[in-house]
């Protein structure tokens, strides 16, 4: 039942809000986390694996921002279909995590079964509860996103990163790094992001004008630095899936060692950067995009809008928000964008071509 949206992921875009304070409520006390496994401690783990492909494998990707930045975790990010042939040394305090919406992708589940027997501990952090990755894991985490019907991951995508998250700060109080105090300030605002996520599906009628002009370029960039990087890479592969249109992700600070060769007024660069402490020199590479012609898209809040000056060619403002939620909220946009691209080129959104919703083959 798609409730009167013309699409599932239309209606999977716009349940985000609400299905998020859900996943938030199991994780989150009022003034403190409490992860379903009760048994989870980070002290003494020494570094993270974490295993996944596509868009699951974006949302670790994320999440090693935050492990590393929060608990001070060393954390290694595979894809699935890499790690499981690669024989790579798992050492003693190792915790393996794989993530997935299905929790039956082939190659997630057969990197889970290398992992077993090596890693201390293996996590499953998934949608579907009685899924094969979740009976095989030791510690279970569903993401609680309810059932996706559009292929392209969306609301399963945000879910992941509200867990992993919430896993990172359950880390970062098990090593000290936060305080009763400091998680439960947290954790306060971390349940006010259901209220920005809203603001940024209110930005519906903006980003479906610049997407109308997207789906008119052959080639799209997307830029972004630190935990926007990954979100630059998700907003890529949302675009390409459903749209068809060649969209490739970089992290800002790459442009200049290649791909600014493809730059010219027929490519579109959307960049996705909150004000945070690298934007200046976000704004620095969009100037070199600009400069060649290249048209800027960016996903910023006001204070980044600012900084940017009169010369981007769209903005797209989100709310400003803690830096560790920017990655959730900034998904929207991307998802949107792809999304109204994809209904201006008349593609079927739902069911792309070539694409499976759970990949259970290699
Ligand atoms: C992209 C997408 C795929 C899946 C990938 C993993 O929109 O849906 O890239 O993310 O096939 O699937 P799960 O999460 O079920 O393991």
């Amino acid at each position: 039942d798609k409730a009167g949206y013309k699409h599932f992921m239309a209606k999977e875009i716009a349940e985000q809000p609400s299905v998020i304070s859900g996943t938030l409520s199991a994780y989150l006390t009022q003034d403190s986390i409490a992860l379903p496994e009760p048994g989870m401690d980070f002290t003494k783990v020494d570094r993270l694996v974490m295993v996944a492909c596509g868009t699951a494998y974006y949302a670790c990707l994320t999440a090693k921002y935050w492990f590393e930045k929060l608990a001070g975790i060393p954390v290694e990010v595979d894809i699935a279909s890499e790690f499981r042939y690669r024989e790579p040394p798992i050492t003693p305090g190792t915790q393996a995590i794989f993530v997935s919406q299905s929790g039956e992708t082939a190659d997630t589940l057969a990197a889970l079964h290398y992992a077993r027997g090596k890693a201390d501990r293996i996590v499953a952090v998934v949608n579907v509860p009685e899924s094969s990755m979740a009976r095989e894991a030791d510690y279970v985490l569903p993401i609680h996103a309810g059932a996706e019907i559009g292929v392209a991951s969306t609301k399963a995508f945000t879910c992941m990163l509200t867990v992993l998250l919430t896993m990172a700060l359950r880390a970062s109080a098990d090593r000290g790094r936060m305080n009763d105090n400091q998680i439960a300030d947290f954790s306060r605002k971390f349940r006010g992001l259901p209220g920005a996520l809203n603001v940024a599906l209110g930005r519906d009628e903006i980003i479906e004008d610049a997407a109308r002009q997207i789906a008119e370029a052959r080639d799209v960039l997307f830029l972004g630095r630190g935990s926007m990087y990954p979100l630059a890479l998700e907003g890529a592969l949302k675009l390409k899936e459903i749209s068809y249109i060649h969209a490739e992700a970089y992290a800002s600070g790459e442009l200049k060692h290649g791909p600014i060769a493809l730059i010219d007024k027929s490519v579109p660069v959307v960049v996705m950067a909150p004000r945070d402490g690298l934007f200046e020199k976000t704004v620095s590479n969009m100037h070199e995009v600009m400069a060649r012609g290249g048209r800027v898209c960016l996903i910023t809040d006001a204070a980044g809008a600012e900084l940017a000056g009169s010369d981007v060619w769209r903005t797209i403002l989100m709310p400003e928000v803690d830096e560790a939620f920017a990655p959730i909220l900034y998904a929207l946009p991307a998802q949107l964008l792809a999304y109204h691209a994809a209904v201006a080129k008349g593609t079927d959104v739902d069911q792309p071509r070539n694409l499976a919703k759970s990949v259970t083959v290699e």
